[in-house]
């Protein structure tokens, strides 16, 4: 995979729709400094194609959902994965939870210098590089502080789509081998042979297009079946796969 130089475009895109989803928030979160950041940057690929909203809902509801859950059940450390301007770690900070950004070091550079040109304060969040198709997450992980024998929630939102299978088996692999007891795991996937309907699809189309003009080509798509054997094949247990609504997207819960 050659070495990317540009910011993602993609993930000021999802960061842009997401802005205008009512979402959760925590009395000890900063939703507020989520928004900021996202209105510092302009988007570049359509944000209000007919349908994409309703998908990046669903997508977020889960992914919230998953995160406040396993926060509720007393897991301290969050990790990110292919964070891109995902606010999260702002939007539900909380006391005795450690949130871990792993990304791309361009695109993670540019959030830390957005967020430090707000006045956002962020010393909290852990901001760890990294590049998935040469380095193990629970290499930088351990280098940041991420303890591997404590409770993790992992999130990995809008990125199996962009990095090849062998990549993200080593990626999963190396997550699982640092997730301690009572750990989760949420995923999502871009649906091959989606079953959504004739507009639905036609998004996907628009939206597809819009990747590859960007220069982040979608180059991993899963069937259900397909979804829940690469987490199993990186050591994952009960997974759960389910399709976003009526949308070609698949969401995956696992355990270790
Ligand atoms: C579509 S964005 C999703 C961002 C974020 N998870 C969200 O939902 O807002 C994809 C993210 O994956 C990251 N990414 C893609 N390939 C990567 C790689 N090989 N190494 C590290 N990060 C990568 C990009 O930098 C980007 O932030």
């Amino acid at each position: 995979m050659p070495p990317r130089v540009r910011v993602s475009l993609t993930a000021r895109n999802v960061a842009q729709v997401r802005s205008r989803i009512e979402r959760p928030e925590v009395p000890t979160g900063d939703a507020e400094a989520e928004d900021r950041l996202t209105r510092s940057m302009r988007p570049v690929l359509p944000t209000q194609l007919p349908g994409l909203r309703a998908y990046i809902e669903a997508r977020t509801r889960f992914f919230d959902r998953a995160l406040l859950r396993a926060c509720g059940t007393g897991v301290q450390q969050v990790v990110v994965v292919g964070a891109g301007y995902d606010g999260r770690a702002l939007r539900y900070r909380q006391p005795g939870v450690t949130f871990f950004e792993l990304d791309h070091p361009v695109t993670q550079e540019d959030k830390r210098r957005r967020l430090a040109e707000l006045g956002v304060e962020a010393g909290d969040v852990r901001f760890v590089p990294i590049d998935f198709g040469h380095q193990a997450p629970a290499d930088v992980l351990a280098g940041a502080g991420h303890d591997p024998d404590r409770p993790t929630h992992f999130m990995c939102e809008g990125v199996t789509p962009y990095i090849p299978l062998d990549a993200l088996h080593a990626t999963f692999t190396s997550l699982r081998s640092c997730a301690g007891a009572g750990s989760t795991f949420a995923v999502d996937w871009a649906e091959e042979r989606p079953r959504a309907d004739v507009l639905r699809r036609a998004v996907l189309g628009v939206v597809r297009l819009g990747t590859v003009l960007v220069g982040e080509r979608i180059v991993t798509t899963v069937t259900t079946e397909e979804a829940g054997d690469v987490l199993r094949a990186a050591g994952w247990t009960d997974v759960a796969t389910e399709r976003a609504g009526g949308y070609p997207a698949l969401l995956s819960l696992a355990r270790p």
